[in-house]
């Protein structure tokens, strides 16, 4: 039985009359992959922003580590150890992929020369060297993909927050990714991923929370996620 990292509950967050997480809950075991899954519109980006601190909830609590963690400014949930890719590309596009990686760093943390060996290590870890110098707006999608990962490497967290870097790629594209996910899993790393792409969902979770219109749906192994008829009609709505 693993140890429980991040627990989030009953979170709430209206945008005028609308409800976008209603109670929301799940939990992320420490060394695993677990991922929240839903229609457009289910609340799963929303529920990142809130675990990272870009908006507060208005009812609900997180906790990290066995620390109270809610309503913390997003640099100070980064220094606890939490990072994130974001759903729309992020990164700058007329810096190169060496800057955009150093971007990611919290800059009062380590000395430059400590910074500039961890974007190497970085970059050799995601097979990406050689686009170092690279302007960011002329990689390729997968490249670019690669980056948004590194950034969210640079603070060398405890748990990433992964939204739909699962996504939008060539399926040979889309198992690079996935392989990556599992190393970083492998290397000790908890990641919580968000994406629409069942199949390398399914490959890659030790389990899916499911969200629909702000509520909790379902959670579970991918096998039992993948038979419950709850989870097929809310995609079918
Ligand atoms: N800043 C905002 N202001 C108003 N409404 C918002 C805001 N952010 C999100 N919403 C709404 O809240 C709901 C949940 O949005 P959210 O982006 O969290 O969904 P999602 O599950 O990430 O969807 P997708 O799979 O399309 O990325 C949607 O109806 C969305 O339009
Ligand atoms: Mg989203």
């Amino acid at each position: 039985m693993s140890d429980v990292m991040l627990r989030v509950t009953n979170v709430s967050v209206a945008f005028g009359g609308l409800r976008a997480l209603d109670n929301a809950s799940l939990f992320v075991e420490e060394g695993k992959i677990f991922s929240l899954i839903g229609p457009n519109g289910a609340g799963k980006t929303t529920l990142f922003n809130v675990i990272s601190g870009s908006l507060s909830a208005d009812s609900g609590q997180v906790e990290f580590m066995g620390r109270d963690i809610t309503g913390l400014k997003p640099h100070e949930i980064c220094r606890a150890g939490i990072s994130r890719t974001f759903q729309l590309k992020n990164t700058f596009p007329n810096l190169s992929v060496f800057d955009n990686i150093m971007a990611g760093m919290l800059k009062d943390q380590t000395s430059r020369e400590v910074r500039h060996k961890r974007v190497l290590e970085i970059l050799d870890f995601l097979g990406i060297s050689n686009i170092a110098d690279s302007i960011v707006s002329s990689i390729t999608p997968l490249e670019s993909k690669f980056v948004e990962l590194g950034r969210a490497m640079a603070t060398s967290p405890k748990l990433i927050l992964l939204d739909e870097l699962i996504g939008g790629l060539l399926p040979s594209e889309t198992e690079k990714i996935c392989d990556i996910i599992e190393i970083l899993r492998d290397r000790g790393l908890t990641i919580l991923q968000v994406g629409h792409e069942i199949k390398p969902i399914m490959r890659t979770s030790d389990r899916i929370f499911v969200l629909d219109q702000g509520r909790n749906v379902a959670d579970g192994s991918p096998e039992e996620v993948r038979c419950n008829k709850d989870v097929f009609s809310c995609y079918l709505e």
